[in-house]
């Protein structure tokens, strides 16, 4: 892969460093942000859709026989069962 050496002013990289600051700053900041329930539902919607939805389905009705559907799921919607919730995602069912 080629290096790209741009050569700009000092303003330029001033000002460069000063987005890169805000940018991390913003990140920061975000980590440290309570969400509104809307805001986690559009949160969550993204990751169901990069993470779940292949197996579980958009519907969340999974494929009989191969994927339990989420909708209607006591694991799921149970919050006394968040914990079993995660176990499931992180190790399957034992
Ligand atoms: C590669 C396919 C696949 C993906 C991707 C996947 N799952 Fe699953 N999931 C399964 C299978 C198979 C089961 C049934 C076996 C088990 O419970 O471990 C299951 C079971 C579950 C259960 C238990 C449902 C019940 O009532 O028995 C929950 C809850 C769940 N998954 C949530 C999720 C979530 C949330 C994600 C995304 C973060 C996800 N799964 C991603 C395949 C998948």
């Amino acid at each position: 892969m080629p290096i790209v050496v741009k050569a700009v002013s000092m303003e330029d990289y001033e000002a460069w460093i000063d987005d890169r600051k805000a940018l991390k700053l913003a990140a920061l900041e975000s980590q440290n942000k309570t969400l509104t329930m809307d805001e986690s539902m559009a949160e969550g919607e993204k990751v169901y859709k990069k993470q779940c939805l292949m197996c579980h389905q958009a519907n969340g009705e999974g494929v009989p026989g191969a994927f339990p559907a989420l909708a209607g799921s006591e694991i799921a919607l149970k919050k006394e069962n968040t914990l079993e919730h995660l176990y499931r995602i992180i190790y399957g069912k034992n």
